[in-house]
């Protein structure tokens, strides 16, 4: 993810930190000298072991992004903490057991759009305020397949996924004149907490399906987001990268 130049590391916000995705970005960005805060609803094994193995450059709190006040105040805290933000990874998402529109019930739905839509625009908001004062920053949102082809089953998961691109590319026009980029970035299908619910029989249609022949490798994501958020990537706003083996095209 490029060595970050600020004195103490450059910072990260990342959402969903504490597992599949999310904790091996926070990883390699530790491992790179960043200073991280994340968050997530609850710790974990991992969470704890890294709060004590770098008690100066982890900051992690519980925060549910159904919570507006909670994520807003996560994101000034980070500022507080570390004095900057300058990046922001909308990592955390929920997709849950696959159901039917037709018997999805209303608070599902707005548990649904809550943690993979209008918490992430909450966190956005806040982080950006920080980022303008600096006039430099890189948000990044993790959208979905989802969001690009239809899946039965997810229907609300993928409207949420689809509005989270379309915020990437209007945030990219209002935020670029202040020198900060909005990118998304489409990850295929990879093993983590969140494709438990994948019945065998769904994963190898998705392998049949998928030009490459298989499941996204996590590192390979990692791969992608570290390029959208480094200086590699300077003139790349407004963009959605999909980094999915082939299956949509
Ligand atoms: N796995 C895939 O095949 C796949 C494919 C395409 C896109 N994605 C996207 O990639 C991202 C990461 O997915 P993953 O597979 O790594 O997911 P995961 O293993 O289920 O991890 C999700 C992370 O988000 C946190 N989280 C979930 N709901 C939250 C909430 N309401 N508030 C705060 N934190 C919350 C979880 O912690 P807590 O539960 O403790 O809160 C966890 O840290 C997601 O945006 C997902 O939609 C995944």
């Amino acid at each position: 993810m490029t060595r970050p130049e600020e004195s103490g590391g450059a910072v990260a916000v990342v959402s969903g930190g504490s597992r599949g995705l999310g904790r091996l970005v926070v990883e390699r960005l530790l491992g790179e000298g960043w200073r991280v805060a994340a968050f997530s609803r609850s710790t974990n094994a991992f969470v704890e072991d890294t709060l004590a193995a770098h008690p100066d450059r982890f900051w992690w709190q519980s925060v549910d992004l159904a919570d507006p006040r909670r994520t807003r105040d996560f994101a000034s805290g980070a500022a507080k903490r570390f004095g900057r933000i300058d990046l922001l990874l909308n990592n955390a998402g929920l997709l849950g057991r696959q159901e039917l529109l037709l018997t999805t019930a209303v608070s599902r739905t707005q548990e649904l759009i809550a943690a993979n839509l209008t918490g992430p625009i909450v966190l956005t908001q806040a982080c950006a305020k920080v980022m303008a004062r600096q006039n430099s920053g890189t948000i990044l949102n993790v959208s979905s397949v989802n969001a690009v082809r239809g899946y039965r089953g997810a229907a609300v998961y993928a409207a949420a996924k689809a509005g989270l691109d379309g915020f990437s590319r209007s945030l990219a026009r209002e935020l670029g004149p202040l020198g900060i980029r909005v990118n998304s970035i489409v990850p295929g299908y990879f093993e983590s907490d969140m494709t438990t619910v994948v019945t065998d029989e769904s994963r190898e249609r998705i392998r049949r399906r998928t030009p490459l022949g298989r499941l996204a490798d996590m590192e390979e994501i990692v791969d992608a987001i570290s390029f959208l958020v480094s200086p590699r990537s300077s003139f790349i706003t407004g963009q959605t990268l999909i980094v999915d083996g082939g299956i949509t095209c």
